[in-house]
């Protein structure tokens, strides 16, 4: 016995048994005093649909000389509802049930504090904050249930969520902060990234922990324009674009729905949407569709919307490709999902890019804006569905996944840049540490 603690005796088991029987075989308990709103049971049987029956309902042998002629009659103590429920379904839908045997007083006082003894619970804000942005359900009511509950205790969910820009210009200072290294996994909610290269399994792996994901929108570097293009020749390129093709496609699930952004390379003379439809076909993935992802013309001032080659004038291009490919048999949303719908309902998308010229003028990491990964996540996932970026930048699908209440999971190659993420998920009031097998290995700057 532990110390300083009281001699007791073991608490009796007054469990006697389990069953089976049909809705219409129980009995009421007349004292039952509490009374179902239509919203708890529509969220219990979305529960129930989706879930089943993980809990009996619980009935009283009432055995006990006590109940006089009343005795033997066995009635419900918890499960109302759900018998209610049940009821709904047939009369011979099976419940579940286990058997008590109680004395009248006993079965008032069970009657009386089994649900304001469960009601009593608290919440650690943290473990609860982790839930509601895991679970989803297909329920409306079970849906608003969970936000009632974000609401009651503080929990921003969702949308509501700040979009914080990317502080790229700031990316040396939020290195020093944050110290990521290569290889280091970070954890923000339920937003992972690693820093690390997509194409090495390794990597991928570490981050995947063996789940599959949904959706992977990303937005690939080119051949030759950036700082971190690291290839001679063009071959090189595409030998690297399609090691990332097989290792991410290893890891996403049967229905899933890959996402490439990528415009033209005119210095390097190749129309690269075509080269990387053609590594995805050969890697099984069908064609869906191609978005064109119209940026705004405000951005594309003379002089820099054109491209000068041997003293000739091209127009820049405008506009960029969002490749969609898809396994199984994608999309699934229902045409009555009109949020859905409607972002699908036109394939050019005129939509701003983050900051203007500037980025690119330093060669720096190009965000997407936040639209980009949250339309293609809207429309292709459910909540708490895992969302894939394997060239994840400065975190926007990432960011996007938070608002969404997906999981995202990025990959970025230059520490650099994972800081700048990091700092938008902090940005976001999400709780930022780094991890190592699912373990919190450093508490947050
Ligand atoms: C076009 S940017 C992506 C920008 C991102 N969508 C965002 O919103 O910030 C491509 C990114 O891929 C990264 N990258 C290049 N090679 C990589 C590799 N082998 N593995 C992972 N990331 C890589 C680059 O450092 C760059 O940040």
């Amino acid at each position: 016995m532990t110390k300083g603690k009281a001699a007791k005796q073991a608490w009796r088991n007054r469990i006697v048994g389990h069953d089976v029987k049909p809705a219409s075989w129980f009995l009421a308990n007349e004292e039952n005093w509490r009374i179902h709103p239509k919203k708890q049971q529509e969220a219990t049987e979305g529960v129930l649909d989706e879930v089943g029956w993980v809990q009996d309902v619980m009935v009283n042998k009432r055995t006990s000389p006590q109940w006089a002629d009343r005795q033997g009659v066995e009635t419900l103590v918890d499960g109302h509802m759900r018998v209610l429920l049940a009821l709904k379904v047939s009369d011979d839908e099976p419940v579940p049930l286990e058997y008590v045997d109680l004395t009248p007083d006993e079965e008032r006082k069970v009657l009386l504090t089994l649900d304001p003894l469960a009601a009593m619970a608290a919440a650690d804000k943290e473990k609860l904050d982790g839930l509601l942005r895991e679970v989803s359900s297909e329920s409306a009511a079970v849906q608003a249930m969970l936000a009632e509950i974000a609401e009651k205790e503080g929990i921003r969910l969702g949308r509501e969520l700040p979009a914080p820009e990317a502080q790229i210009d700031k990316a040396a200072e939020l290195q020093e902060k944050w110290q990521v290294t290569t290889g280091s996994v970070w954890e923000a909610g339920a937003q992972r990234l690693i820093c690390g290269d997509c194409t090495d399994r390794a990597t991928v792996d570490r981050l995947m922990r063996r789940e599959k994901a949904a959706l992977v929108v990303t937005s690939p570097p080119y051949f030759n324009q950036r700082e971190y293009s690291q290839w001679k020749e063009y071959a090189d390129y595409l030998s690297f674009a399609e090691r990332c093709v097989k290792g991410t496609s290893d890891n996403l699930g049967d229905d899933s729905i890959f996402v490439v952004n990528i415009g033209s390379d005119e210095p390097a003379r190749r129309w690269m949407p075509s080269d990387w439809w053609v590594i995805l076909r050969d890697c099984g993935w069908l064609y869906r569709e191609c978005i064109a992802w119209v940026k705004s013309a405000a951005v594309w001032s003379v002089p820099r919307s054109m491209h000068i080659e041997n003293g000739h004038y091209f127009p820049a291009q405008r506009w960029e490709v969002m490749l969609v490919v898809s396994r199984g048999d994608h999309p699934k949303f229902d045409i009555a999902d009109r949020d859905k719908v409607r972002r699908f309902d036109e394939n050019v998308w005129e939509i701003g890019v983050v900051t203007g010229g500037e980025q690119r003028a330093l060669g720096h990491t190009a965000p997407f804006p936040l639209e980009i990964p949250e339309r293609f996540t809207m429309a292709y996932t459910q909540k708490g569905a895992i969302v894939l970026d394997p060239f994840c930048g400065s975190g926007s699908t990432l960011v996007a996944c938070a608002r969404l209440g997906r999981r995202g999971r990025g990959i970025e190659i230059i520490p650099q840049y994972v800081s700048v993420a990091l700092q938008r998920l902090q940005d976001m009031g999400l709780e930022v540490k780094r991890v190592e097998d699912g373990h919190s290995i450093t508490s947050p700057p």
